[in-house]
């Protein structure tokens, strides 16, 4: 009996184990989610049946074990180098012929690669299992991250599993790679983020490092961590080159960029060096450069090691979009959920093409390392499509006279003594009542995505909260009449009325956008439409415990915290129950709802005419289809406006059904999947 269920918890494994490749490696997934599901809940219930047979290479391990008071000490087998770095092309020419003499010979190739834009990592694995994860430190020492590593998608916990049939797997097996966040991961990560009411991080790479110094792992799960490997340090003899090497890592399975080529003349490395920086900006990924390396195993060790960087390998690093500017002050701003960020304001300045005059400074620790002072001059830049942020002071320039920057100890708007919260760099305005906060819980309220309230800008809030004192919370958006808003300045009947009719419609609503709009921390859309699918009833949620909702699949501890926490507050429970009393109803799934498009994908690509992009995801999702993110094999069909982007041709080459949105209408009206 138990033999059967450990067969069948091995073919488990194997089976996730090999959709994990498709779906995080591939990017081209051969099952859908839902069939993933059952296959991991599955496996999930029969390790809790049998924990005798659980195990630590388990795919159901990748959610992260317990947090740790600290990270332990990690020697590294060998040390791990830097590289030294060129910036052009006549100085990689002086690199090359450095080489030719020293190896007194010609015939030799160069590998070249991206220089990946995150932090480098040990990877171990004995027996084919992975062991150890360390992060570089001072490239002798560094930190034992193995439980954190363990939770990258991309990285199998057992290559025994994923790799080719018949490929050799080595008792023991060292390499290095490193750590990443992809743009459209990260963008996506800060906009929950910003939701959800946390501070941003500034670029994929400070997210990729943030997310791998985690104490808690079940942190670093949640964030979309990926992995490139670059090189192999044991067991060098078997493998004689390094391209030979990253064709051995792509199969057993490990990822390995597929920007990478060989080639055997200093021109083909200008050529490639030219068009990566073209290609650089639609990478998924950021570079700073490429990495040229000796392809041969023999003649890197024939070079060696100069200091702490190989005489071998160069990176050649792209020129950056940097530019120098003064900051004319810091401000802070005080967000939703009180956190205050000091941002400066800079003198505006070109960089890359956009003129950049704000860059957050994200929180007094990131002011404290760059020691930034008002009058300082600084260098900005714009790393790929990432949001400017100050690099360094040139402290060469300061005026006389400056002072050290430190937030301030009461809130700027309404002057409560701020707080810190434990584990965090935010300080934090504790006040509900704080106009700033209030201002940006009415502007959250009534945004698209919320309450969809059209009209009511920014200008308009502020000065209903401040000037008029007409709103104190978001129920009284409710009870605005036509007269209060015509006593703002430039307002007329007309205009007044457009705003009554929009609060009045807004009244109309899903529970979903009802409770993303409240503005729970933690809760952003996707926690909302949980938990709207999981209760349906709004009093149900208000009276929910924490550890009800924890078991939402999904849910963790700390929204359950916040969600419990907030509807416990009577004033929360108030303004919740005037909004209700107002007249507002939650849509079910109504006439023109429905499910036709249940099961299947869609994408948008270009403009269209009778939607906006949200309106339309909205409508597919509506009517049950769901929105993937890119192109690929789960696609079903690709909804195609004015100007289509490159998604057009990639669906087109995979043989993907490419609908109008015409098209998209009719299918819901006919109810019929086409
Ligand atoms: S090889 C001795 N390959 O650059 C060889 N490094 O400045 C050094 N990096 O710490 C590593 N992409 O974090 C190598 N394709 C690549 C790389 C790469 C990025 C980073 C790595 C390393 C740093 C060295």
């Amino acid at each position: 009996m138990d033999e059967k269920v450990l067969k069948r918890i091995k073919e488990l494994r194997e089976e996730l184990e090999k959709h994990n490749y498709y779906y995080y490696v591939l990017d081209n997934p051969i099952i859908s989610d839902a069939e993933y599901d059952r296959l991991m809940r599955e496996l999930i219930e029969l390790e809790e049946k049998y924990p005798e047979f659980l195990s630590p290479d388990s795919p159901t391990q990748k959610v992260g074990g317990k947090p740790r008071d600290e990270f332990k000490k990690f020697q590294h087998p060998e040390p791990m180098l830097s590289l030294s770095n060129v910036y052009s092309e006549s100085e990689f020419l002086e690199f090359h012929n450095r080489i030719r003499k020293l190896l007194g010979r010609e015939d030799f190739g160069y590998v070249i690669e991206p220089k990946y834009d995150g932090l480098a990592v040990e990877i171990i694995y004995r027996d084919g299992l992975l062991v150890t994860g360390s992060t570089r430190g001072d490239g002798t020492t560094g930190e034992n991250v193995t439980d954190n590593i363990r939770t990258i998608k991309t990285l199998p916990l057992n290559l025994k599993i994923r790799a080719k049939k018949g490929t050799v797997i080595p008792d023991e097996l060292i390499l290095r790679g490193e750590v990443i966040i992809f743009k459209d991961d990260f963008r996506k990560l800060n906009e929950k983020r910003l939701e959800e009411g946390e501070s941003l991080f500034a670029n994929p790479r400070n997210a990729a490092a943030g997310s791998l110094k985690q104490l808690d792992p079940r942190i670093t799960a949640e964030r979309p961590l990926r992995i490139f490997v670059y090189s192999i340090v044991r067991p060098e003899p078997v493998i004689k080159t390094q391209y030979e090497f990253l064709q051995y890592a792509k199969e057993l399975g490990l990822p390995v960029s597929d920007n990478v080529k060989i080639v055997y003349s200093p021109s083909e490395v200008l050529s490639f060096y030219r068009e990566m920086q073209e290609k650089r900006h639609s990478l998924r990924f950021d570079i700073d450069g490429i990495v040229i390396k000796v392809n041969e195993f023999e003649y890197q060790g024939m070079l060696g090691n100069i200091a702490k960087s190989p005489r071998w390998a160069v990176a050649f690093k792209f020129p950056p979009v940097q530019e120098t500017t003064v900051v004319k002050d810091i401000i802070v701003q005080v967000g939703r959920t009180g956190a205050l960020t000091p941002v400066a304001v800079l003198e505006p300045v070109q960089v890359g093409g956009v003129t950049v005059s704000r860059a957050t400074l994200h929180n007094q620790d990131e002011i404290d390392r760059l020691d930034i002072r008002v009058g300082d001059a600084v260098v900005v830049q714009r790393a790929g499509d990432v949001i400017p942020e100050i690099v360094k002071v040139i402290v060469e320039r300061r005026p006389e006279g400056t002072g050290r920057f430190s937030l301030p100890d009461r809130c700027p708007v309404c002057k409560t003594d701020v707080v810190r919260d434990e584990d965090e760099a935010v300080v934090r305005c504790p006040n509900e009542e704080c106009p700033a906060r209030v201002i940006e819980r009415i502007k959250h309220f009534v945004s698209r995505r919320a309450m969809n309230i059209e009209g009511l800008g920014e200008k308009i809030v502020e000065k209903l909260v401040i000037e008029k004192r007409l709103i104190r919370d978001v129920s009284d958006i409710y009870r605005l009449k036509a007269e209060d808003l015509k006593s703002l300045e430039g307002f007329g009947d007309k205009s007044a009325k457009n705003i009554t009719d929009a609060i009045n419609r807004s009244k109309k609503t899903t529970l979903r956008r009802f409770l993303f709009a409240l503005g729970i921390r933690h809760v952003g859309e996707n926690t909302a439409g949980l938990l709207a699918d999981y209760f349906g009833d709004i009093r149900e949620i208000m009276n929910a415990e924490e550890e009800t909702l924890m078991k939402i699949p999904q849910i963790g501890e700390e929204s359950a915290r916040e969600i419990s926490s907030y509807f416990r507050n009577i004033k929360n429970r108030e303004i919740v129950e005037k909004l209700l009393g107002s007249g507002i109803e939650f849509e079910t799934k109504t006439a023109n709802e429905s499910n036709v498009l249940s099961g299947k994908t869609f994408l948008i690509t270009g403009t269209l005419s009778g939607f906006t992009r949200d309106e339309a995801k909205d409508f597919i999702v509506r009517n049950g289809g769901r929105i993937l993110s890119s192109v690929s094999k789960k696609l079903d069909y690709l909804v195609v406006g004015e100007d289509p982007g490159s998604k057009l041709n990639k669906a087109q080459d995979m043989g993907i059904k490419i609908i109008s949105e015409e098209e998209l209408i009719r299918m819901v009206k006919e109810g019929k999947k086409n």
